[in-house]
C-alpha cells in the first residue's frame, strides 16, 4: 500500500558507456538448453519455426507419464508443446538439470494443457526452483499456454525445476528452456527477476518474435498501439546493424516503435500486484526510426507517477538505447509512466519496445551439499524407486518420504532421520549412509540387506536409534555398537538377522524393542536465516555503449553506494565520520555517528568489542544481512572489522527515532495518521522479517528507539539481526542490553526462555502504546508503571479520549483509536498464543488507517489519470506460443 508521506527522490545517474561490443559473430544455440517434455526418451526434434533443437526431458526425471495433447494443438502449436509429461503420482516431482553454476539464466517453463486428459481438467499447481516457489501455474484455457519466466543465476551445477501439486488437479509441464545471459544484464540489488511483461512496441507481428530474432530468445509479444491511442511507425532499414548493446534486443522489433496520436503524452502503467511487497525492474528500449529533417527533433522527458525521472532523453538514429533503473520500483500501488515531447521538440516522443520484470526472493537454502550426495547415492545403489527429487529436505514440508531434516538457522538443511523400512534393499549396508554425519535415527529393518554390520556405524555420533532388524545380516556386531546401546546413548534393534552374532550369543530371535525417541531434530530455530548464494557480488558497472540507468527512489540505497567496496577500512571510516565527529546516537550495540560517503550520508555504528564473534562469523552475518532488504528495513551499507574497531555503515535517516518524536524533543507532534502509518511500517518490516525471511528473523529488541524516520517520516526498523552477531546465549541473564531492553521483554520469555517471533509481537504492542499515549514504556515515577497496566486501567474505565496522547486534542478518529488499541493491548498479551501475528497486526492497522483517512477525507491512491492499463497479467502469463 502506498503509505503516505510520497516520497520520490530521483537520483538521476547516468553513465555511457564508451566501449563499443561489435556484433559480427554469428550468434548460435550454444549454452541453449531446450527440453521438450514427455516426449519419447532418447528423441530429439528441430522445431522448424525457430530452428531450435528440442531434447526429450526422459534423462532429466524418472517419474510422470508422457501425454500427448490434441490434434488440433498440434495444428497450430510449435512442436514442443506436443506432449506434455503429467505427475498424477508424488507430492513434488523435480526436473534436474545440469548448468553451469554462477552463469545467469533465462530460465522459462512452458505449460500448454492441450486436453491431454481428455477430460479437460483444467489443475492449478505450483512451480519451484529447487526448494524456494517460482510461482503458482493456472491454467484457464486449455488451448492457450501458461509460460513462466526467470532470471536467476544458479549457484551449482545443476538446477531442479519441480512442481508441487497442491491439491487442485494434476500438475503437468511441456518445454522448459534455458538460456544464457551476459551477466552484465538484469541486474537487481537483490532477488530474481520473474517476467511481468515483454512487449514489441508498434507490431503486430502474431506470432511473437524470439530465436533466431532474438539471440536470447526472449518472447516479445506484439502490443496493439490502438488500444492506448498510439500510432505505430517502422523503417525497413537494420537498427543496431553493426554494434548492439548488452540487453541486445532483436534489431527486427526495434524497427518498431509507436508515437502518440496527438501531442500528449506516452502514457503506460500498470497495478502493482501487492503495494507493499511488489518491486519491480524497467527496463525501456528506444531507437529514433525515422530520418530527421534539418528542422526536425525529437527529444522527450519521462515521468513516474507525475515525477521526473529522466530526460530529456534524444534517440539514436538506428541505434538501441536501453534505460532502466538500477534500484526497484517498490511501494506503489500503481506505477504510471509518462513521456513528454519537450519544448523545443518538433515531434513527439517514441518508445520501441519494454521489458518489466517483478523481483522474486529464492531465500531458502538448499540442503547441505554433503547430504544431497550422499542421500543420491543411496537412492542409486539401492534403486529406490520412491519419488525423490529435487532437494531432499526443502522445502520445508515437502522433504523426501522417509527422511527428516533440521532446519536451524543460518546452516543450510540436514538429514537427521533416514527410515528405509521395508524398502526392498539388497546388498550390503552402503557406505555412504556414514556420509550423512547428522543422522540421529536410521531404519533399516525389513529389508534383505546382507553382509556384515560396518564398523562405520559407530561413526555416527549423532545416532540414538539404529534399527537393522529382519533382514540377512551376518556376522558380529561392532563393539563400539554394542558399548553405546549398552550405556543407553544408542537404541539398537538386530532381530530377526538369523546369521548375526550380538555380543552375548548368537541366533537372539527376541528383537530389541525399538525405543522411538527421535531426539530433537533441532526444531524451529529462529534468530536466524539463510539467503541462498545467489547473486553474490553484485557490482553496478556500466560500460557498454548507450545504456542508462535511471535511479528512482532508492528503497535500499543510493547508486553510488553500491559500487563501493562493502568492506571498509578504519582509515576510511574515520575519514568518512571526520574523526567521528558528530555523534547521533548512542544504542545497545554501540555508538552511531554521521558519515559522508561522497555525497551520500550514512550512519556508522561502532560495535562495542565486548561479545563479538570471530571474524569471519561476524563477515557472513554481515553479508547476509546485507542481503535482507525490505523499505521498511534500514539497508546495512557496509562494514568495517579491523582488530577491535568494528563498524557497520548504515543509511542515514533524517529524522532520528521514533522516541525522540513521542517525547517531545522535537517541536512538531505527530498527527493520528502519521502515528498510524508509522506503526503500520515498522509492523510491515517485523512481518517481513518474520514471514518473508526463511528461516524467520527474530529481531529481539524492538522498541521506540530503534524505529527510525526518514525526510519523510517513512519508518524504518534498525538493529535487525544484530542479536545473530552478539550471540547471548549460554545462560547470559535478560538484563544485558542485547537480549532486550526492560518495558519492552516478553514476559513469557521469563518463563520458557525461549525468544519466538511472538517475544517481538509483544515488544511491538509496548511501541504501539507507547505511539498512542506518547507515554514511556515504563514511567519514570516511583511506581515505574508499566504502560499497558496504565491503558488497560484507563480502558476499564471506558475513556479512550484520555489515552491518546493529549497533545492531539482529540484530533483522531475515535473508533480508529479504539482499534488501535485493540491491537496493542492483543500484542501485549501475557499469553505468547493469544497475541496476533505480525501480518495480522499489519492488516489491522491497516484498517484503523483507512478509518483515519476516511476522516481526513484523503485517500491511498493518488489522482487517477486518464490512461489505460497497458496490459493485465492475464494478458502476461498467458503468452499463446507461436502457431507453426
Ligand atoms: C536411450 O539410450 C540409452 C543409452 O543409449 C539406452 O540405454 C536406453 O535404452 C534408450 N532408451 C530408449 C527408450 O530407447
Ligand atoms: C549432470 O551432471 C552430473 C555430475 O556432473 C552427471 O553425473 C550427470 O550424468 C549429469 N546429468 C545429465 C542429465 O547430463
Ligand atoms: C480458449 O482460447 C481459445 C483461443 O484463444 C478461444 O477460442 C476459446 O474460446 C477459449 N476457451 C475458453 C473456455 O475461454
Ligand atoms: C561477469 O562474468 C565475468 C566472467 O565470467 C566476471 O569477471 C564478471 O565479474 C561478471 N560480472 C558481473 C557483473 O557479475
Ligand atoms: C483514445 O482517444 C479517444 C478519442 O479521443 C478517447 O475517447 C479514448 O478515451 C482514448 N483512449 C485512451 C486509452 O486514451
Ligand atoms: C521543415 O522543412 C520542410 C522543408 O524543408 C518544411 O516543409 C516543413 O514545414 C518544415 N517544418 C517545420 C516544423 O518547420
Ligand atoms: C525535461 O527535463 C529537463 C531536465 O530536468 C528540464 O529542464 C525540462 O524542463 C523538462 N522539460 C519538460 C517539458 O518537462
Ligand atoms: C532547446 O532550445 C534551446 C534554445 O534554443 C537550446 O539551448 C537547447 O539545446 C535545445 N534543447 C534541445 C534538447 O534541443
Ligand atoms: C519425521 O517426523 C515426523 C513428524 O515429526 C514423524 O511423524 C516421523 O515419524 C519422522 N520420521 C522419521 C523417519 O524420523
Ligand atoms: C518407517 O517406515 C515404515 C514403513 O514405511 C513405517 O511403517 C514406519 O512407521 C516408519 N517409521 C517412522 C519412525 O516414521
Amino acid at each position: 500500500m502506498a503509505m503516505g508521506f510520497k516520497h520520490f527522490n530521483f537520483f538521476a545517474l547516468m553513465l555511457v558507456g564508451l566501449g563499443l561490443i561489435v556484433a559480427v559473430h554469428a550468434q548460435d544455440q550454444s549454452g541453449f538448453i531446450s527440453i521438450a517434455c514427455g516426449v519419447p526418451a532418447n528423441s530429439s526434434f528441430t522445431d522448424d519455426t525457430t530452428g531450435i533443437n528440442y531434447i526429450s526431458d526422459a534423462t532429466f526425471i524418472d517419474s510422470g507419464v508422457s501425454k500427448s495433447v490434441s490434434t488440433d494443438i498440434k495444428a497450430t502449436d510449435q512442436q514442443q508443446v506436443w506432449n506434455v509429461r503429467s505427475f498424477p503420482q508424488g507430492n513434488r516431482n523435480c526436473y534436474t538439470i545440469n548448468v553451469t553454476g554462477g552463469t545467469k539464466y533465462l530460465i522459462r517453463a512452458t505449460f500448454m494443457h492441450g486436453n491431454y486428459d481428455g477430460k479437460g481438467n483444467l489443475p492449478q499447481f505450483d512451480l519451484y526452483l529447487g526448494p524456494n516457489k517460482w510461482d503458482t501455474v493456472k491454467v484457464l484455457n486449455s488451448s492457450i499456454s501458461v509460460i513462466k519466466e526467470l532470471i536467476d543465476v544458479p549457484s551449482w551445477n545443476y538446477i531442479h525445476v519441480c512442481l508441487v501439486n497442491t491439491g487442485l488437479g494434476t500438475p503437468f509441464i511441456s518445454a522448459i528452456e534455458l538460456r544464457p545471459l551476459k551477466n552484465t544484464t538484469y541486474i537487481t540489488k537483490a532477488g530474481s527477476l520473474a517476467l511481468f511483461l515483454r512487449v514489441d512496441v508498434g507490431s503486430k507481428t502474431s506470432p511473437a518474435y524470439r530465436y533466431p530474432y532474438d539471440v536470447y530468445d526472449r518472447l516479445w509479444m506484439p502490443l496493439d498501439s490502438s488500444l492506448l491511442n498510439w500510432t505505430d511507425i517502422r523503417t525497413s532499414l537494420t537498427v543496431d546493424s553493426k554494434i548492439h548493446n548488452d540487453y541486445h534486443p532483436p534489431s527486427i522489433v526495434m524497427s518498431t516503435a509507436a508515437t502518440p496520436i496527438d501531442d500528449g503524452p506516452m502514457e503506460f502503467n500498470w497495478n502493482s500486484e501487492d503495494a507493499a511487497t511488489a518491486e519491480y525492474y524497467i527496463y525501456i528500449h528506444f531507437a529514433e526510426i525515422v530520418k530527421l529533417q534539418g528542422n526536425q527533433s525529437r527529444s522527450f522527458n519521462i515521468t513516474l507517477n507525475g515525477k521526473y525521472w529522466y530526460g530529456p532523453l534524444v534517440p539514436d538514429y538506428l541505434s538501441t538505447i536501453s534505460l532502466y533503473s538500477p534500484s526497484a520500483l517498490a511501494g506503489q500501488a500503481k506505477y504510471d509512466f509518462s513521456i513528454f515531447k519537450t519544448e523545443n521538440s518538433t515531434l513527439p516522443p517514441i518508445m520501441n519496445a519494454v521489458e518489466i520484470y517483478s523481483v522474486k526472493y529464492l531465500l531458502q537454502s538448499e540442503t547441505d551439499q554433503g547430504d544431497v550426495d550422499a542421500i543420491a547415492k543411496i537412492k542409486s545403489t539401492y534403486g529406490i524407486k520412491r519419488i525423490w527429487q529435487g532437494d531432499p529436505c526443502a522445502p520445508k514440508g515437502y522433504s523426501w518420504e522417509g527422511l527428516n531434516c533440521s532446519y536451524d538457522g543460518d546452516t543450510p538443511p540436514r538429514i537427521t532421520s533416514l527410515n528405509l523400512s521395508s524398502s526392498g534393499l539388497v546388498g550390503n549396508i552402503s557406505a555412504d549412509i556414514s556420509n550423512l554425519v547428522m543422522l540421529q535415527y536410521l531404519d533399516l529393518s525389513n529389508n534383505s540387506l546382507t553382509g556384515s554390520v560396518p564398523d562405520f556405524l559407530s561413526q555416527l555420533q549423532n545416532l540414538r536409534v539404529l534399527n537393522l532388524e529382519r533382514n540377512q545380516l551376518s556376522g558380529s556386531i561392532p563393539i563400539q555398537l554394542n558399548e553405546r546401546s549398552k550405556n543407553g546413548s544408542l537404541s539398537l534393534s538386530v532381530g530377526d538377522n538369523p546369521n548375526l552374532c550380538g555380543s552375548d550369543s548368537c541366533n537372539k530371535k527376541k528383537s530389541n524393542v525399538v525405543v522411538p525417541i527421535v531426539a530433537s531434530l533441532g526444531g524451529l530455530l529462529i534468530l536466524a536465516f539463510i539467503v541462498a548464494a545467489i547473486f553474490l557480488g553484485i557490482r553496478i558497472k556500466r560500460r557498454e555503449q548507450h545504456v542508462i540507468m535511471v535511479d528512482n527512489e532508492s528503497n535500499f540505497q543510493n547508486p553510488s553506494l553500491e559500487s563501493i567496496q562493502r568492506q571498509f577500512t578504519y582509515s576510511e571510516l574515520l575519514k568518512m565520520t571526520n574523526n567521528f565527529e558528530r555523534i547521533l546516537g548512542k544504542g545497545g550495540f554501540g555508538t552511531v555517528y554521521r558519515g559522508n560517503i561522497d555525497d551520500t550520508q550514512v550512519a556508522v555504528k561502532m560495535l562495542s568489542p565486548s561479545s563479538v564473534q570471530g571474524f569471519q562469523q561476524f563477515q557472513s552475518e554481515v553479508k547476509l544481512l546485507m542481503r535482507v532488504h525490505h523499505r521498511n528495513l534500514t539497508t546495512l551499507v557496509g562494514y568495517c572489522y579491523e582488530g577491535t574497531n568494528m563498524g557497520l555503515i548504515y543509511e542515514y535517516m533524517a529524522n532520528g527515532d521514533l522516541e525522540e518524536h513521542l517525547s517531545g524533543e522535537r517541536a512538531n507532534i505527530l498527527n493520528w495518521e502519521d502515528r498510524l502509518r508509522i506503526a503500520t511500517d515498522a509492523a510491515q518490516g517485523l512481518e517481513y522479517l518474520h514471514h518473508g525471511c526463511k528461516p524467520p528473523i527474530v529481531h529481539r529488541d524492538v522498541k521506540c528507539t530503534n524505529i527510525l524516520l526518514n525526510e519523510n517520516f517513512h519508518a524504518k526498523l534498525a538493529d535487525f539481526g544484530l542479536s545473530k552477531i552478539f550471540p547471548t546465549d549460554g545462560g547470559t541473564h535478560v538484563s544485558t542490553v542485547v537480549a532486550g531492553t526492560p518495558g519492552y521483554l516478553d514476559p513469557e520469555y521469563y518463563i520458557s526462555n525461549w525468544l519466538t517471533e511472538k517475544s517481538d509481537v509483544y515488544s511491538f504492542g509496548v511501541v504501539l502504546l507507547e505511539i498512542i499515549t506518547s507515554r514511556p514504556a515504563i514511567e519514570r515515577s516511583q511506581e515505574r508503571t508499566h504502560v499497558s497496566q496504565w491503558v488497560s486501567s484507563m480502558l476499564a474505565q471506558g475513556d479512550i479520549k484520555n489515552i491518546v496522547d493529549p497533545r492531539l486534542r482529540g484530533n483522531f478518529n475515535i473508533n480508529s483509536a479504539w482499534k488501535a488499541c485493540e491491537i496493542a493491548m492483543a500484542c501485549v498479551s501475557p499469553t505468547s498464543t493469544k497475541r496476533p501475528t505480525m501480518s495480522q497486526a499489519v492488516a489491522e492497522l491497516k484498517e484503523c488507517l483507512e478509518t483515519e483517512l476516511a476522516r481526513t477525507k484523503k485517500g491511498l491512491e493518488g489522482d487517477s489519470t486518464n490512461s489505460i492499463e497497458m496490459l493485465n497479467m492475464n494478458l502476461t502469463t498467458e503468452l499463446r506460443p507461436l502457431a507453426r
